[in-house]
């Protein structure tokens, strides 16, 4: 039962953010590689286009669409327009807006293998440079499978696109190396070309509103801090279930698993959220900095340790909603004897003096009962039970859950006595609940990161150690996983918890996963 709270003079810092965005912006230039593909139509032409509609976008702007397929100017704007209406969150475009930011957008056909036509980019970009003066800057989106990263930062390099350190800039998606070596080789690559505050690698998880009202919640508040430690805190819990399977990404995620995909970016990015020591301000580096000594405190997996801390699974065929879904192994791209992991838990320590000895328990997978994304953190109990037995029949240690989606909320889950004669008492949730709070749509993740790159924010980007890092935890258990193929996989169905093993996981300790009702 929730207790509504009256929230008094909230400030709307995105209005703030907007007249920074709109005073301090330089012309800017996008260079989109990948540009036909299918995060550029989902995820980003949307995200520039509601830029654009709220005022966000500089003054001067192009957008410069790559690939190998042929288009035309208009040909490309006709495809981004049929894109934008079809997953913009403000739904179709406003016709005489779409005119004007249409106009903006071109197309370069860019083949990777024929490095020459590079030449043709390098005119485009220089076109723009002219026509928008000085402290233009060029932002290169790398929207392309990873193999093809080295390739074209190394064409970038020879046709001399991204010299000019202040001005140019390289964003690049996940996944950042498939193992710690390549992640490496790929940083170690790119510091040959670039300087590390020209290199954005993109986690969107970062992005997202409430990830980043986790460092607010916690830093704006006098409450929360003192208590945020081993001595109150009894354990942590971050799940990211998704009711999807693989769809038609079987092909890439049989050469991933749910701990590449999903645990070493967004799910240790979210730990080291809650995790991290208080920054002294909000620089990039200085909170790239805390962050980054999380991952360095967690304490390596023994072969003991991936074990018992430990679990994977794997979907099996199921019916969600009335209909029948296919199991993993069934799925398109994927090989019928799959040892792919679609799902996986895993309890970590973070070995520090505010951690020791509280676990973290991750989990993640997909086909799973319900889509949602939790941070639980469970707080101890009361030192001493002042009542008795018979009126805490449902007694609850309190709870600290943030929500980040599909509900956007935070919760604090206490106890509270039921109204009427009896002293009962039962569980209650103060809830700030973000739709009943602000007005309007909320921002898109690729709405927040597209609009820091043109700002040159780096705070919700990764910076190379902590990629590494993560890498660098999650390696030992990839490794195990993928020398011993796992005996009972499918071991979930579909529309499930996921498997047995993983209850099992965080029961031993006395908990059990919390999910919202
Ligand atoms: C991506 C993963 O990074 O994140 C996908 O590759 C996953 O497998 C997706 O489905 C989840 O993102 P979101 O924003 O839908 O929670």
């Amino acid at each position: 039962m929730p207790i509504g709270i009256n929230y008094l003079n909230l400030i709307d810092t995105r209005t703030k953010y907007k007249m920074k965005a709109k005073t301090a912006l330089n012309p800017t230039i996008f260079v989109i590689f990948g540009g036909t593909g299918d995060l550029n139509k989902r995820k980003l032409a949307p995200a520039l286009y509601n830029l654009f509609m709220e005022g966000y976008m500089p003054e001067k702007f192009a957008i410069i669409g790559t690939g190998r397929t042929e288009f035309t100017d208009d040909s490309y704007k006709t495809a981004l327009e049929e894109a934008v209406n079809e997953f913009s969150r403000s739904g179709k475009v406003k016709k005489d807006k779409w005119e004007d930011f249409g106009n903006t957008i071109h197309y370069c056909p860019t083949d990777f293998a024929e490095p020459k036509t590079f030449e043709n980019l390098k005119a485009a970009v220089e076109k723009y440079q002219k026509e928008f003066g000085a402290g233009t800057q060029v932002i290169y989106y790398l929207a392309v499978a990873p193999n093809f990263f080295p390739i074209i930062a190394e064409c970038l390099q020879k046709y001399k696109l991204t010299q000019d350190e202040d001005n140019s800039r390289i964003v690049i998606e996940k996944p950042f190396g498939h193992d710690l070596e390549s992640a490496k080789e790929l940083n170690a690559l790119l510091s040959t070309i670039f300087t590390e505050k020209q290199i954005y690698r993109i986690d969107h998880y970062l992005g997202k509103e409430t990830v980043q009202n986790m460092m607010a919640f916690r830093f704006a508040n006098a409450l929360f801090e003192p208590l945020w430690n081993r001595s109150y805190i009894d354990h942590v819990q971050i799940s990211v279930t998704e009711q999807l399977g693989v769809g038609d990404r079987g092909g890439y995620y049989e050469g991933s698993g749910a701990l590449r995909d999903m645990i070493q970016n967004h799910l240790l990015q979210l730990l080291c959220l809650v995790g991290m020591e208080a920054p002294i301000n909000f620089d990039a580096d200085e909170i790239r900095n805390r962050k980054v000594e999380v991952l360095k405190a967690m304490r390596p997996f023994s072969a003991e340790d991936i074990r018992f801390h430990t679990v994977r699974g794997q979907y099996s065929k199921g019916w969600v909603e009335g209909k029948e879904v296919p199991g993993y192994r069934q799925e398109k791209g994927v090989d019928p004897h799959s040892n792919t992991e679609t799902f996986a838990a895993v309890k970590f320590h973070i070995d520090n003096w505010r951690w020791q000895g509280i676990p973290f328990y991750l989990r993640t997978g997909k086909r799973l009962n319900q889509t949602s994304s939790l941070i639980t953190i469970q707080f101890r109990d009361v030192p001493h039970q002042i009542f008795s037995s018979d009126v805490t029949e449902n007694w609850q240690q309190n709870r600290l859950v943030i929500s980040i989606q599909p509900e956007m909320s935070i919760r604090m889950q206490v106890q509270a006595k039921r109204p009427g004669l009896d002293m009962v008492l039962n569980p209650v949730d103060m809830v700030f609940d973000y739709k009943g709070t602000y007005e309007g749509d909320t921002p898109e993740a690729y709405e927040t990161l597209l609009l820091d790159a043109m700002m040159g924010d780096q705070t919700l980007f990764m910076r190379g150690d902590q990629v590494e890092a993560a890498w660098e935890l999650v390696m030992p258990i990839l490794n195990t996983w993928e020398s011993k193929k796992s005996i009972n996989f499918p071991n979930y169905p579909a529309d499930s918890w996921g498997p047995e093993e993983a209850e099992a996981l965080i029961a031993r300790d006395g908990f059990h996963w919390f999910n919202l009702p």
